[in-house]
């Protein structure tokens, strides 16, 4: 095949080294900013024409190309060449194949630097909204479950040994405390990623009268970039998504975690639906929790991605460097990888079974309530470290015992402390434990409750804020 005729061919003696063209070219994974980079390509000229730098005529003969284009690569019927490089290039060779001389006016006032620039910001905007709802959407079933499971009792862990009675629904809301933030995390990188590099040119600006603010209008932008060195050069917002994304993933990882331990027969607390788990190959009795581990092994690579952005960048001299092209694998791979995590824990959640009859058991055991008891004594007068002693023989009874606080007869509990009255039992009772840390961002079931209703709202803020 006789190579492609490069755009800058006019510089050049010879030939593109066959290997270098590939190994230059991104066309392979940067086609999928088509969408983005012909909407930025429309919006220019028309910009172009509005401001009298090519005929309205022709600004719509571009624009009319470009969206035929659009439909071709939709419907599969566009071939890519590497020889054209990218997909900037790809898209306006096609278009002077189309239209004639006219097509080949679009790169006016205009380079590749901040095109690329503007089709990488609008891509990452859809794709971050579309995670935006995701979270919104897992932030709901949280809620909904919460509510559910608002007088669940399980056991709560520190160093993952049994420390205090909790609620499911309360252990429920934490997570969804974890997701609300990284919806605003979001929210947070998108105001700054939403401004518009067009009119940067390769690096300074340009030479023609365009109006920047007219493009970033059409486009969507709050407003055009201040300086054309940063504008070319900056994947600052690629960086802010990316590190949004690992924390996003890390908490998918902590809760696919306690899935993971939760589905073990020794845990017991929760069953898998089928159709997430598989089977083992040779042990006929094993039902593997494949998809939790998947999410807990997925963070790894998202991790991974931010770190290779951030080395990416760091040696980067002002303005556009080719190295900027590295910034887009991983980029494309930590939006799939995070929307299909969401969508796994979105759709697992509702379909896993909650133990509720091991999850209270358990929480009987290891003397949860013992805090309670010193509680009961601080409000009888003692001193808190006193009452944590006495609270301590008390436990040390039970256990040799081999009972439960709340089964103590009142004579052994008495000689803790003299001021342990009848008036103990329910609060060594797993309910009374709960009941009695009622406040706000307490694990009281009243206090779920009141916690879902805020939620609901929260949620709905966080849609406001996105119009
Ligand atoms: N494919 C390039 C990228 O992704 C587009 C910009 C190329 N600019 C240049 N001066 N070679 O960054």
């Amino acid at each position: 095949m006789p190579p492609t005729d490069k755009a800058w061919k006019g510089r050049f003696t010879e030939p593109t080294d066959a290997f270098v063209e590939a190994f230059t070219a991104s066309v392979g994974f940067d086609q999928r900013l088509y969408r983005h980079d012909i909407r930025g390509s429309i919006a220019h000229a028309h910009m172009l024409a509005a401001v009298g730098i090519i005929q309205e005529s022709e600004a719509a003969l571009i624009a009319e190309g470009l969206s035929t284009i659009e439909k071709d690569i939709d419907a599969g019927h566009f071939t890519w060449s590497v020889g054209r490089e990218d997909v900037h290039m790809n898209i306006e060779a096609a278009l002077i194949e189309r239209i004639g001389e006219v097509g080949k006016k679009l790169h006016t006032a205009r380079s590749r630097n901040d095109q690329v620039a503007t089709a990488v910001r609008l891509y990452l905007r859809e794709g971050l909204d579309g995670l935006v709802g995701q979270l919104q959407r897992l932030g709901s079933v949280l809620l909904m479950l919460a509510e559910r499971e608002a007088e669940t009792i399980m056991p709560g862990f520190t160093h993952l040994q049994v420390a205090q009675p909790v609620t499911l629904g309360h252990h429920l809301l934490a997570w969804f405390e974890m997701f609300l933030r990284d919806a605003g995390r979001l929210k947070d990188a998108r105001a700054r990623l939403n401004v518009m590099p067009l009119g940067a040119g390769a690096l300074a600006g340009t030479s023609f009268p365009i109006d920047r603010h007219m493009t970033a209008q059409a486009l969507g932008f709050t407003r055009p970039t201040e300086n054309s060195l940063d504008a070319v050069s900056d994947r600052d917002f690629v960086i802010e998504f990316t590190a949004a994304a690992a924390l996003i993933m890390v908490h998918l990882s902590r809760i696919a975690e306690e899935l993971v331990l939760w589905s073990t027969p020794q845990f017991g607390f929760i069953e898998l639906a089928d159709g997430f788990c598989t089977g083992s190959s040779i042990m006929p009795q094993k039902k593997n929790p494949d998809v939790p581990e998947l999410l807990r092994g997925k963070s790894g690579r998202v991790i991974g991605h931010l770190t290779a952005l951030l080395v990416l960048m760091k040696g980067q001299p002002l303005a556009y460097n080719k190295d900027n092209q590295e910034d887009k694998e991983p980029l494309f791979d930590t939006l799939d990888t995070v929307r299909d995590s969401l969508r796994a824990l979105t759709e697992l959640l509702p379909a896993t079974t909650f133990h509720r009859k091991r999850m209270r058991e358990e929480a009987r055991r290891g003397y949860p309530t013992a805090t309670d008891l010193a509680d009961y004594l601080v409000r009888r007068g003692l001193p808190f470290r006193d009452a944590h002693e006495a609270a301590g023989r008390a436990v040390r009874l039970a256990i040799d015992r081999g009972v439960d606080l709340a089964e103590l007869p009142l004579s052994e509990l008495k000689t803790c402390s003299v001021l342990i009255e009848a008036d103990i039992f329910p609060v060594l009772t797993l309910e009374g434990s709960l009941a009695a840390r009622d406040h706000l961002g307490g694990t009281a079931p009243r206090q779920v409750h009141e916690a879902v209703a805020r939620g609901r709202t929260r949620l709905a803020d966080l849609e406001a804020r996105s119009a």
